[in-house]
């Protein structure tokens, strides 16, 4: 089918590489734009793996995303200086407001909220990613808003 064929074709694009599983997942994540169940075994039976052994490295690389990324990415810092100003709460707040959990995406596709670690903008902490672009020294008014204007 159709999803076999896209798939088959990013496993042949990276066939020859050292250690090909890896590289022909960011090519799927690049690809779709996330690993879906439904493409793990397509990839082990090509890859003469198991079904398992790919599972496994999906899972284990916080890289991967199994399902679409909403419209707006937000990508809240939880490493230790955003955790120090508040971090823990804004990203409650966050998980709360659009009722999923870090690293979900709402049921209509508008949103995804994920935690990072360190977005390399620690002294204007609590930092986060809307759609690629960074924040600084948010609350959660602030967050609120910036999402609300992202998603447009
Ligand atoms: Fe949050 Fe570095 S700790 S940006």
């Amino acid at each position: 089918d159709a999803l076999e064929q896209r798939v088959r074709a990013v496993v042949d694009a990276h066939r020859g590489d050292r250690g090909a599983l890896l590289p022909i997942l960011h090519g799927l994540q690049a690809e779709f734009g996330y690993v879906s169940h439904d493409m793990v075994p397509i990839v082990a039976r090509e890859l003469n793996l198991s079904r398992a052994d790919v599972h496994g490295v999906v899972t284990f690389y916080h890289d991967f995303r199994p399902e679409p990324a909403g419209r707006t990415v937000v990508k809240i810092c939880r490493a230790e200086a955003c955790q120090s100003v508040g971090a823990e709460k804004l990203a409650e707040h966050a998980q709360q407001v659009f009722g999923v959990k870090l690293g979900q995406t709402t049921p209509d596709g508008s949103v995804t909220i994920e935690q990072v670690f360190c977005l390399g903008n620690c002294a204007l902490g609590p930092a986060a990613q809307i759609n690629g672009r960074m924040y600084g020294k948010l609350d959660e008014q602030r967050l609120d808003r910036l999402i609300r204007s992202a998603e447009g």
